[in-house]
C-alpha cells in the first residue's frame, strides 16, 4: 500500500471531468487500497480519485461505518438543505459553511461490480456530494457565496503564489 500525495488547489487535474470507469483489474483494485491509505492519514472523510491524480470516476468514504469506494457514481435525487462547515483536503486549513441538498440519492458500482443504491443525509450526503463535485472538476470555492469566495481567493492566491515550483 502507498500513501499518494494529494493534488492541492491550483492543480489543473482537479479542473477535469473525470472518465468513466470501463472495467476493474488489479490496478483498480490497488488504487482504491491506497486511496483509504492517503484519506486515513489525511485524515479525511472522502477521497475523490482526480486527488490523487487519477482523472477517473471513484471515490472512497468512511465516515465512521468502514471504508468504502463507488464507481461511476450520480445523484439520482436530491431534497431538502443542510448547513455544514465544509471543508477539502486540496484546500487544507480552510472551510466555509455550505447550504447543499440534505438528503441525495446516489447510485453506482462496487469495486465487485453490483449495483450500490444509497439514500444519504447529513454528513454522508454532503460527502457524497461533495466527492461528486471533484469527479466533475468541481471545488468547494465554486459552492461559495460572493462574500466568501472573495475571501477564500484572496487567501488561495497568496498560497498558491507562496508555493516553491518543485513541490508541484
Ligand atoms: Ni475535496
Amino acid at each position: 500500500m502507498a500513501i499518494y500525495p494529494i493534488r492541492q488547489f491550483g492543480d489543473p487535474v482537479l479542473r477535469q471531468r473525470a472518465r468513466e470507469i470501463e472495467d476493474v483489474d488489479g490496478a483498480l483494485v490497488r488504487l482504491v487500497e491506497d486511496m483509504y491509505e492517503t484519506m486515513y492519514e489525511a485524515p479525511g472523510v472522502g477521497l475523490a480519485a482526480p486527488q490523487v491524480g487519477v482523472e477517473r470516476r471513484l471515490f472512497v468514504y468512511d465516515i465512521g461505518d468502514g471504508p468504502n469506494a463507488i464507481m461511476n457514481p450520480v445523484i439520482v435525487e436530491s431534497r431538502g438543505e443542510w448547513s455544514y462547515d465544509e471543508g477539502c483536503l486540496s484546500i487544507p486549513g480552510l472551510s466555509w459553511n455550505v447550504v447543499r441538498p440534505n438528503e441525495v440519492h446516489l447510485r453506482g458500482i462496487s469495486l465487485d461490480g453490483e449495483e450500490i443504491d444509497i439514500e444519504a443525509d447529513e454528513l454522508l450526503g454532503r460527502c457524497f456530494q461533495h466527492e461528486m463535485d471533484h469527479l466533475d472538476g468541481i471545488l468547494l470555492v465554486e459552492r461559495l457565496d460572493v462574500e466568501q469566495r472573495k475571501e477564500a481567493m484572496a487567501i488561495l492566491r497568496n498560497r498558491v503564489l507562496n508555493v516553491e515550483p518543485s513541490v508541484y
